[in-house]
């Protein structure tokens, strides 16, 4: 048969797409309660705190997209699925259809995937945990799907904490045993958050238990495909890969996507100012009398006035940061800083935050602050 040409001797559009194989579907999994990274998620999904900016569930989208796959299924929790739906909207602004399925519970990968099962049909599918990050996309992932046909194709990487992720135990490139969260781990190779599935985890995933946290694992499910003779492949990530569920993940995550960007000024930087190293400053945003010492992102319409922005910092649209120093932290939209005593760092403020000095007699600490948040003071 020519290449291109599927057994019916229609003709396969897509570059790369073997004869007889669907085009892929991808699947984005966006509930889940954030618990880790409260008090943030009290009031947003945590597949939308920003990275670099940008919320982390869109560098999924973009991730699938750029690898071809455009009908996307994104699982959403009642509580954040409508902020979600807001903010990405139909998926016409990735160059993608999305469809919404919202999950009644948190009650596991395996389940999400059996919620999506009227979306996905028989398709194939790239299944993708909105708070992951993967700095080296899809691409190579799909091709080799595509090329060698197995029923799942999971992703590992070497972890120092093996004991928090689902774990593979490997023969050479075989996979002889998939665990979820061991105890006593069988190595340091985690799964990571991007699987690769024909429709035959269906009935893996059908014939699964709620495991000892209650849900239905998906890691579980893999296995099932394994006892049951089906091809399962792994691959080992070449860049870097992080799951944003917790601070200092999503700190590390905006340093290493600051990491790569590229300086563009379109914001206004007076005379007494300095811009160091890479440094993106949006549209409307000022720079008075300061110094930004990349890399560094700051949103539209900030003013940063008499103050320091040190490397990977990342600071929202329309926040201000007045004579204080800030570093490796991530502002989010309209938050304000001002008359610091001390250099922050490692720090995450949610929108319209006010963190300034208190005026007046008695010199006091004086606090507004929310249900499980963090403060640390000098
Ligand atoms: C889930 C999976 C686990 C995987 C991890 C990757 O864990 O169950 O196998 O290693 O994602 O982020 P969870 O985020 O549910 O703890």
């Amino acid at each position: 048969m020519p290449i291109g040409e599927g057994p019916n001797g229609s003709f396969c559009q897509r570059v790369g797409l073997q004869p007889g194989m669907e085009p892929l579907k991808g699947l984005i999994l966006s509930g889940g309660a954030g618990t880790r990274l409260r008090p943030i998620t009290h009031t947003s999904a945590k597949q939308l705190v920003p990275v670099a900016n940008k919320p982390v569930l869109f560098y999924g989208i973009e991730a699938l997209v750029e690898a071809g796959v455009t009908e996307i299924g994104i699982i959403i929790a009642p509580e954040t699925g409508e902020e979600i739906r807001a903010a990405a909207g139909d998926g016409s602004a990735f160059g993608a259809r999305i469809t919404y399925i919202v999950q009644d519970a948190p009650r596991g990968l395996a389940h999400a995937v059996l919620t999506a099962a009227e979306f996905l049909g028989d398709s194939p599918f790239v299944m993708y945990l909105g708070d992951n990050l993967l700095r080296d996309g899809l691409r190579g992932l799909v091709a080799t799907f595509e090329s060698e046909e197995p029923d799942a194709l999971i992703l590992l990487t070497p972890v120092a904490e093996p004991q928090h992720y689902g774990v593979a135990e490997l023969d050479g490139e075989r996979i002889v045993r998939l665990v979820e969260k061991p105890k006593d781990p069988p190595s340091n190779l985690a799964l990571v958050g991007v699987y690769l599935f024909t429709a035959a985890i269906f009935e893996a995933a059908r014939a699964l238990e709620p495991s000892w946290r209650g849900e239905l694992e998906i890691t579980e499910a893999i296995q099932g495909l394994i006892d049951d003779g089906r091809t399962v492949r792994s691959e080992i990530v070449t860049g870097w890969w992080k799951d944003t569920g917790q601070l200092a993940d999503m700190l590390e995550a905006n340093r290493l996507v600051l990491e790569e960007v590229q300086t563009r000024l379109e914001g206004s930087v007076d005379d007494a100012s300095t811009v160091e190293g890479r440094v993106v400053l949006e549209p409307g945003a000022s720079l008075v009398r300061s110094v930004v010492r990349g890399p560094a992102v700051i949103g539209a319409d900030a003013l940063i006035e008499d103050a320091y922005v040190g490397p990977y910092t990342s600071i929202g649209d329309e926040v201000r940061i007045s004579r204080s120093e800030v570093e490796h932290s991530i502002i989010l939209a309209g938050s304000t800083v001002a008359d610091l005593a001390t250099r922050m760092e490692a720090s995450l403020l949610g929108r319209n935050v006010k963190l300034t000095r208190s005026e007046g007699i008695p010199r006091t600490l004086r606090l507004l602050v929310g249900d499980n948040s963090t403060i640390e003071i000098v």
